[in-house]
């Protein structure tokens, strides 16, 4: 089913992400494969729907972040390579919703399931995923594992909801953009950190935890970054589609934080448009949220967050928090 597990991503920063994930090159392809066994539905209309979806894997941040979490001397290898699968499909279920929500038509440079299909298979195909994560869960029977990941799958609901509320509404300040983005993609890098902690019978986990949710942040804000300096490469999107679904982002927020009137009042008629906002128009607006010093904002607070993430492994064993450190990184490098 799978052509390439890296497919769509720019050669150069895969180069660096496959540094840090040769450490745990193995199990990464055996969830993959494991992926591949899970997805075996056995009726050929949903078969050929994960056949397309899964033509170009991701990335595999969150099944890698789980096995660098991590301790490898004490955790059950099974057990990894089973949450590794049902992590990255519930990711890969709420991307495939996420998609339909926004109505996109390409990721990782290939055609989304709402545009090659249609809404209808998007909410069914990104329900199946979701149940067949759930059933690997409770195949492991660990009640601690279950309730993190659905608690996480509630949060990244929730924040897409917190995040839909907020949409064009120029009012939205930082506070609202960190507490969404904490719900809509920290939660589920802090639950894989959780369930890392689990498998490896650690006595305290929130530390872990704690580098989850501020890895997610960076991961989070790094995208809305990419969104406006466009890499596409990266992502395998276009860029600067942010902008023209009235997305409040960090660069956006700031940026309106330190503008005059004459330059939001710009933003507050684009925003109110019923036409829409055209793609001449984003690209001016995009330019103004630059020049007020959004996108360096945004880097100054990703290098603070990563300084804090940094911090927090200190209390880990020196072999497991380098290797998150360097992932770190790689997350922090992958558009420079
Ligand atoms: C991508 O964000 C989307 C998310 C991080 C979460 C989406 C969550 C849902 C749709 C709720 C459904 C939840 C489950 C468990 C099925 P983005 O739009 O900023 O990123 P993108 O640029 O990659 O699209
Ligand atoms: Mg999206």
């Amino acid at each position: 089913m799978r052509q390439s597990l890296r497919a769509g991503i720019s050669e150069k920063w895969i180069g660096t992400l496959s540094e840090v994930q040769s450490a745990v090159a193995g199990d990464l392809e055996r969830i993959a494969l494991h992926i591949d066994r899970l997805l075996d539905s056995g009726f050929r209309p949903i078969d050929e729907v994960f056949v397309h979806l899964f033509s170009k894997t991701g990335k595999m941040i969150r099944p890698t972040l789980l096995l660098l979490a991590a301790d490898r001397g004490k955790a059950d290898p099974e057990g990894l390579v089973s949450m590794g699968a049902a992590i990255e499909l519930i990711h890969t279920a709420s991307l495939v919703h996420d998609d339909s929500i926004d109505s996109s038509n390409y990721r990782r440079g290939v055609e989304t399931l709402n545009s090659k299909w249609n809404h209808k298979t998007s909410v069914i195909i990104g329900d199946y995923l979701l149940a067949q994560a759930f059933s690997e869960i409770t195949r492991l029977n660990r009640i601690e594992i279950f309730v993190e990941l659905t608690s996480a799958c509630r949060s990244l609901a929730a924040g897409e909801m917190r995040q839909m509320a907020m949409e064009g509404d120029l009012e939205a300040t930082e506070k609202d953009y960190f507490a969404f983005i904490r719900e809509k993609t920290a939660s589920l890098f802090a639950a894989t950190c959780s369930v890392a902690s689990i498998l490896s019978g650690d006595r305290e986990s929130e530390e872990l935890k704690e580098f989850g949710l501020l890895f997610g942040s960076i991961f989070q804000i790094t995208d809305d970054l990419l969104d406006y300096i466009g890499f596409s490469p990266d992502t395998g999107k276009p860029t600067g589609l942010d902008l023209l679904e009235r997305k409040m982002t960090l660069p956006l927020i700031y940026a309106l934080s330190r503008m005059d009137e004459a330059a939001r009042d710009q933003f507050r008629q684009a925003f109110s448009d019923k036409n829409g906002i055209s793609r001449e128009q984003a690209g001016h607006l995009s330019s103004l949220v630059i020049e007020a010093g959004g996108i360096d904002y945004s880097w100054f607070r990703v290098t603070e967050l990563a300084r804090q993430a940094s911090g927090v492994l200190e209390s880990l064993s020196p072999d497991r928090s380098e290797k998150l450190k360097k992932l770190v990184d790689v997350i922090v490098e992958r558009d420079r």
